[in-house]
């Protein structure tokens, strides 16, 4: 369609992505079947069924498993070159991708071999892609404060190139933001931007959170601040951007469609929305796709779609003289 092909000749960033979410399923597949005691399915129908999420913590559970898949240099390699290439197709330069550090060397890779897999797909995906990739590494937030602390330890001391912020993810529910402040607070210190989910599965008090504790400077989701008028004033004042994943948050249950979802109120609110993937292949999702699909649920123009990709780059971490050349 015209839409569709407008959509796609547009310049886009990625914002939230997450580097094992990425994984193809063609690649999950064969990572699978080279140790199928992780519970991963071999074949694609049972993945498809894998990946057919009751609930968020359903979604993680499944999600941990394929990153246990992950073993060494090599095969981090392939997933950020795999990403790259899924990016070049979607005409997208430049992504902010998501690293967990801590729970690949809980798996068992040794750091080194998480480093250098993520220094060679970075430098492969620049001269093969003509894709930019910066990181952010995260906290597994189920893990507690031992992960916070073990993954500011380890991104302050290593420092890789392209490192350009720090987040939180894994559940919401039960795992308050405050508790993380003190590795936020050091990452910031160190010149990392602070990028923490919240407002994915809960409400506007975990959006505030992440605002006052964490220092919040853009905010994985966020969508649960919809209801919460001052705190998308708040949002739309501070020009704390959201990282909104339409396709992401229905296929974990938050919303039942796109009709449904808050985006058109967080827009209407005057809050920085940019539109992302999360886990694309786990949730059957694209950049592409999840641009149009908001721009036909919402009855956009081509100005109001194009403004899509603008805002996310204002969004990014570019240097701004980089900022200039994308747009
Ligand atoms: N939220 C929290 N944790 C995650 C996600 C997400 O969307 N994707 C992968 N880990
Ligand atoms: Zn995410």
């Amino acid at each position: 369609t015209a839409l569709r092909a407008f959509v796609h000749a547009l310049p886009k960033v990625e914002l939230h992505v997450h580097l094992v979410g990425s994984a193809s399923l063609p690649t999950v597949l064969e990572l699978a079947r080279r140790r199928p005691s992780a519970g991963v399915p071999t074949e694609p129908s049972a993945l498809a069924e894998f990946f057919t999420f009751r609930d968020f913590p359903h979604f993680l559970r499944n999600y941990l498993a394929v990153t246990s898949l992950v073993r060494d240099a090599r095969d981090i390699h392939t997933l950020v070159t795999g990403l790259a290439a899924d990016l070049a197709a979607q005409n997208a330069r430049y992504a902010e991708v998501t690293v967990t550090p801590y729970n690949h060397v809980l798996d068992g890779m040794p750091a080194d071999d998480l480093l250098t897999g993520l220094a060679s797909g970075r430098a492969a995906a620049r001269a093969d892609h003509g894709v930019e990739l910066a990181w952010c590494f995260d906290i597994p937030g189920e893990k507690g404060v031992v992960a916070g602390r073990e993954t500011v330890v380890f991104a302050l001391r290593e420092r890789p190139e392209g490192l350009v912020s720090f987040g939180l993810g894994g559940p919401e529910v039960g795992v308050g933001r405050a508790q993380f402040a003190p590795f936020f607070t050091a990452a910031r210190e160190a010149g990392l931007h602070s990028v923490p989910h919240a407002g994915e599965t809960t409400g506007p008090a975990t959006v505030w959170s992440a605002v006052h504790d964490l220092g919040a400077e853009r905010i994985g989701h966020g969508v649960g601040a919809h209801t919460d008028p001052a705190l998308m004033e708040y949002l739309a004042l501070q020009r704390i951007p959201l990282e909104v994943c339409p396709t992401s948050n229905i296929r974990t249950g938050q919303f039942a469609s796109i009709a449904a979802h808050p985006v058109r109120r967080l827009l209407d609110h005057g809050v920085l929305v940019t539109l992302n993937t999360d886990d694309p292949p786990m949730f059957g999702a694209t950049l592409d796709g999840e641009y149009v699909a908001v721009a036909e649920a919402l009855g956009l123009t081509a100005a109001e779609i194009a403004l899509f990709a603008k805002n996310a780059v204002d969004a990014s971490f570019l240097p701004s003289a980089d900022k200039t050349v994308l747009v």
